[in-house]
């Protein structure tokens, strides 16, 4: 909440955080050096003091305390934790029934394909939730299994059987489920109209240059314009208009081929298909996964698919405009002049962050179709001196033969055009008080030693400073003139994570980051309404060595202004913290704990000897207060 309701937040900002007229750089080195002396680090990032800011502006930080929670210790506890005040409760697990006529999960089994089709899906990732006529959806992405855990019945963890790979199968995609709290706790209203799983399996519409490409034409689709389901989404988006994105993250892992000494064409290589089966066996009862006898499917995955969670009989749209790649999360936001504007990052080692303008305006109530079919991608070239640019990425510009062609190829567009190789760029969220916005960069054991997959380098520098980055880190940006189709940004580092009990120099993190706070790999990344910044965490929770004191992972927030950040949350064992929504009244936050126990060591939600369910979890306060 902000201290002072009075002030706009730019005066807020400016008022706690005095931007110097001119370069103060001792003030900006005396300030990394107070502590940690990652000096070689600040220097060749440039001057943070002419960026919005000093990396860590200490002066700042008693002006203000913008957090309603007291901060929690980290834990190894196979339980979720909250401060002081605050309560945590399950609301919806993988395999609850969503329809009365389906059966409730089975521990002994965990369930068959025709029961999973009728259940919440496995690995709750991105999430959103939408008003409607009265009714309250939550639109939910699912977005891997994990083979130990679905399969953990079978003596190897290895499916038995083509149900078990299509039970696997039926738990990937998106749930759309109606909630309620009527009886003072949150719960998914069973057989509500809005229920929906969306599978591997529905169909969908191809949309914008790529739809009809040759390259995107199969067996069973000769027009190139429909396609069967989404599978591992990841990070998700919302466009203004109240429509889902979900986002097609390691599409790749899916495909095989019976022949396993097939050879897969360089431009599939560049996206990590290959003929080996990773695991989830599919090839084995879809022949569209088998890239041998299909070799132009997996050309229709690695999109964006929009979705409108408030008709269940809308056909999904894969948005083949923003371009195909291991897409985290898309970030839309209405520029000044009414275009729209998508950020998206492609995590990957060394691939790349990319940004969609539409062609058109958003008009409320007009149609919105056209808005995400036709626009200007570009992608992202940081410069080590705090500026940035956005090349756009053309047939003229990467020497490509259409837009269709940069469309499904968009990798090798980036490479085309020498954009920066990032260090794995997961979620980003626009500020909504102002024009920044912040990516999660989780970590990079390549960076500064191997070239990503399409051979670009990956120098140290710029916004990847650290040498096989175990920590990650955040960057920000502010796009020119405050206008997000601008051509050109400056930028700075909100947080290097790291961990100061072990080290001393660059992996000690930056200043803002303390042996009460550390966490190591940040992912999902989200404002709320308030501005301030929820961090959660995809990262090591052995606790141990450089890792040592961290705890599972967790869930934090931070001060865009101060850059102070807080624990909020710590999860259960060996689970990963992502995907974040509220209530529309702000009273609620709902939190994403996928994959508890991924290693073995977690029965969480129900204990005893359960089988670990990833789960969303409805966060209030005692009081009842707003949590967001
Ligand atoms: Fe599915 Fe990049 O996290
Ligand atoms: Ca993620
Ligand atoms: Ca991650």
């Amino acid at each position: 909440m902000k201290d002072d309701q009075t002030l706009s937040f730019d005066d807020f900002d400016e008022a706690v955080n005095p931007r110097p007229e001119t370069c103060d750089f001792d003030r900006v080195v005396d300030a990394a050096l107070s502590r940690r002396g990652f000096l070689g680090g600040v220097l060749a990032m440039g001057s943070f003091a002419t960026l919005g800011g000093s990396l860590i502006p200490t002066a700042a930080r008693a002006v203000s305390d913008r957090f309603a929670f007291q901060a929690i210790p980290t834990s190894t506890a196979d339980a979720v934790t909250v401060p002081a005040g605050y309560k945590a409760e399950v609301m919806v697990r993988w395999g609850d029934p969503m329809w009365s006529d389906a059966p409730e999960f089975d521990h002994a089994t965990r369930g068959s394909a025709a029961s999973q089709e009728r259940a919440f899906g496995d690995n709750t990732d991105g999430q959103d939730i939408f008003q409607h006529e009265g009714h309250t959806l939550l639109v939910v992405n699912n977005e891997y299994t994990n083979r130990d855990i679905l399969w953990g019945n079978n003596p190897d963890a290895k499916p038995a059987s083509d149900d078990d790979i299509a039970k696997g199968m039926m738990a990937h995609g998106v749930s759309v489920i109606e909630i309620s709290n009527d009886g003072g706790a949150w719960a998914m209203v069973k057989d509500s109209p809005f229920n929906r799983r969306i599978t591997p399996q529905t169909e969908m519409s191809l949309t914008g240059p790529a739809a009809g490409h040759d390259l995107m034409k199969t067996q069973a689709d000769p027009t190139g314009t429909t396609s069967k389901g989404t599978w591992n989404n990841c990070g998700n988006g919302m466009t203004p208009w109240g429509t889902y994105l979900a986002c097609e993250e390691n599409f790749n892992g899916y495909f095989s081929a019976e022949d396993e000494a097939h050879e897969v064409s360089s431009e599939l290589q560049r996206y990590g298909i290959s003929s080996r089966d990773w695991g989830y066996g599919w090839a084995k009862i879809d022949d569209r996964f088998d890239v041998a006898k299909n070799p132009n499917e997996p050309n229709r995955a690695g999109y964006i698919v929009e979705i409108d969670p408030t008709d269940p009989t809308s056909t999904p749209r894969k948005l083949t405009a923003l371009g195909r790649f291991k897409h985290e999360n898309a970030e839309a936001v209405v520029n000044n002049d009414g275009r729209i504007v998508v950020y998206m990052g492609d995590d990957e080692r060394g691939e790349f962050m990319y940004r969609f303008v539409s062609a058109g305006v958003y008009a409320p109530g007009a149609d919105t179709n056209a808005l995400l079919e036709d626009g200007t991608l570009s992608v992202a070239k940081f410069h080590e001196d705090g500026t940035g640019e956005w090349l756009e990425l053309t047939p003229d510009t990467t020497g490509m033969s259409s837009q269709a062609e940069i469309c499904i190829h968009t990798r090798q567009a980036g490479s085309a055009v020498g954009a920066t190789t990032m260090d794995r760029p997961e979620w980003i969220t626009a500020n909504p008080n102002k024009a920044e916005v912040y990516c999660a960069l989780t970590n990079n054991k390549n960076r500064g030693l191997k070239p990503n997959k399409g051979g670009d380098e990956t120098p140290v520098g710029g916004p990847n400073p650290r040498e096989a980055n175990k920590y990650g880190q955040i960057v920000r940006w502010w796009p020119n003139g405050e206008d997000h189709a601008a051509a050109g940004f400056t930028w700075d580092l909100y947080v290097l994570a790291g961990n100061p009990t072990v080290h001393d120099d660059a992996n000690a993190g930056s200043e803002n980051l303390t042996k009460d706070n550390m966490f190591n790999s940040p992912d999902g990344i989200k404002f709320d309404s308030n501005g301030l910044l929820w961090i959660q965490t995809d990262g090591k929770y052995s606790n141990e060595g450089d890792f040592a004191g961290q705890g599972n992972n967790q869930m934090l927030a931070g001060d865009p202004v101060t850059g102070e950040i807080r624990r909020f949350l710590v999860g259960p064992n060996e689970c990963e913290v992502t995907g974040l929504s509220w209530s529309p009244d702000r009273r609620t936050m709902f939190v994403g704990i996928q994959h508890p126990g991924e290693d073995g060591n977690s029965h969480w939600p129900e204990g005893g000897n359960a089988v670990p369910r990833s789960a969303i979890i409805a966060v209030t306060r005692e009081d009842g207060g707003l949590v967001g």
